[in-house]
């Protein structure tokens, strides 16, 4: 720490200069809305890899003033220090990584520098700088094929890609950090399958080429960029035969960072899934989206995806103990709020 710089870790009921890494991304973005609507000030540090400056502009429409972005990398420590003080930043909200499974296969070293080398550096910054509360975008993918259902926090901990590899280095490096040094106040939150749009249709997930997630390209199908959709096997132990999952409404997920920002002194770190409870079919979210959206949404069973597991869904009761938050949103708004961000110019780059 910097001679004489105070710990600025304690989160009041002051507004504060909230950082948001990877902020321009698809959930940043939604938590950057939920962070000024609890009266603080978000400011997004973003590299861009993975989303557009123009965003911001339309941040900043919705929440009704200017929003401070800096474009910059985390592994640029130095940039990290210089934001962390210049904005007297008293909490970081950590999502910036890269998160495609299929990539991270591919690409393994590239998602252990930019997720885990990334990571060590900002978190090296903000102890020069005594800033020591975090909250971490982790996953359920920390939970590898899942031994029962729902998943609880205390679930064993694996990881079937070097995706889901970065995300549990991150929360064991997290977990020594805290153990070393008290001033460490850490949320690990584990999301589930985040999807929908905020309401305003103004933005949403704009993922680059072809989408692997369900719900991006349901959305395409629907809008007629691709024929149908292909299901990845129909023959699980499930209802129907096809793959269950907790999908949660990004809205709803955004409003959890807000809600373990606000407990953060009463952690060392831990652990808290957001997910609803619930798990759906990949039918039930289709006939869910042609329902509410009244478009159709052809598709085909095809054969299983490698990797995926039958069903996961979370156990949310920590969440509403610890946090007193559950989610409020159905499977229906987040398919309607969904198409409407789809239909939106914005979401055709415009
Ligand atoms: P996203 O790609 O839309 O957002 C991530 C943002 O981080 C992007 O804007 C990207 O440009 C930025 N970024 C990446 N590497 C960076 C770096 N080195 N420096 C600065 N910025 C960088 O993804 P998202 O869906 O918003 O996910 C946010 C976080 O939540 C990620 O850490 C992801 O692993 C985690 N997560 C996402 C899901 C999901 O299904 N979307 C599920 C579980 C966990
Ligand atoms: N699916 C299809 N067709 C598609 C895409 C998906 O049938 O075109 C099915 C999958 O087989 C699965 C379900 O829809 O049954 C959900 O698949 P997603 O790819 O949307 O989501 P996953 O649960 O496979 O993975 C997501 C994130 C991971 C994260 C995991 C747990 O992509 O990064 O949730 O949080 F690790």
């Amino acid at each position: 720490m910097v001679q004489g710089e105070a710990d600025v870790n304690a989160m009041t009921s002051e507004p504060q200069s909230i950082l948001l890494t990877g902020g321009a991304g698809f959930i940043g973005s939604h938590i950057a809305i939920e962070v000024a609507r609890g009266g603080h000030r978000p400011v997004l540090y973003d590299n861009l890899c993975n989303s557009k400056s123009s965003v911001i502009d339309r941040l900043a429409g919705i929440i009704g003033r200017p929003v401070a972005f800096v474009r910059g990398d985390i592994r640029d420590g130095d940039l990290i220090r210089k934001v962390l003080r210049e904005h007297r930043i008293a909490c970081v909200i950590h999502l910036a990584g890269l998160k495609a499974v299929g990539e991270s296969v591919q690409k393994p070293l590239e998602y252990w520098d930019n997720n885990v080398v990334g990571t060590l550096r900002m978190l090296e910054a903000m102890n020069d700088c005594g800033v020591h509360s975090l909250v971490f975008s982790s996953s359920a993918t920390v939970y590898g094929e899942p031994r029962q259902l729902p998943i609880t926090e205390s679930h064993p901990l694996s990881a079937t890609s070097p995706y889901g590899q970065t995300k549990l280095a991150i929360e064991h490096m997290l977990r020594d950090l805290s153990v070393s040094d008290p001033r460490w106040h850490i949320c690990l939150l584990r999301y589930f399958n985040p999807v929908g749009a905020h309401e305003s249709g103004l933005i949403g997930e704009d993922p680059n080429g072809i989408p692997n997630n369900l719900m991006p390209f349901v959305l395409r199908v629907a809008a007629g960029q691709f024929k149908e959709l292909g299901v990845w096997g129909g023959d699980y132990p499930t209802p129907d035969g096809t793959g269950v999952r907790d999908y949660i409404h990004v809205v709803d997920l955004a409003a959890g960072h807000v809600a373990a920002m606000r407990k953060l002194d009463t952690m060392r770190c831990e652990a808290i899934n957001l997910g609803t409870g619930r798990g759906s079919s990949v039918l039930e979210v289709v006939k869910a989206f042609e329902k509410v959206n009244g478009v159709k949404v052809p598709f085909t069973i095809r054969d299983r995806r490698p990797g995926d597991v039958t069903s996961c869904y979370a156990d949310p009761s920590v969440a509403l103990h610890r946090l007193g938050w559950k989610t409020q949103r159905s499977l229906e708004d987040m398919c309607r709020d969904a198409w409407r961000w789809q239909q939106s110019p914005a979401a055709r780059g415009n």
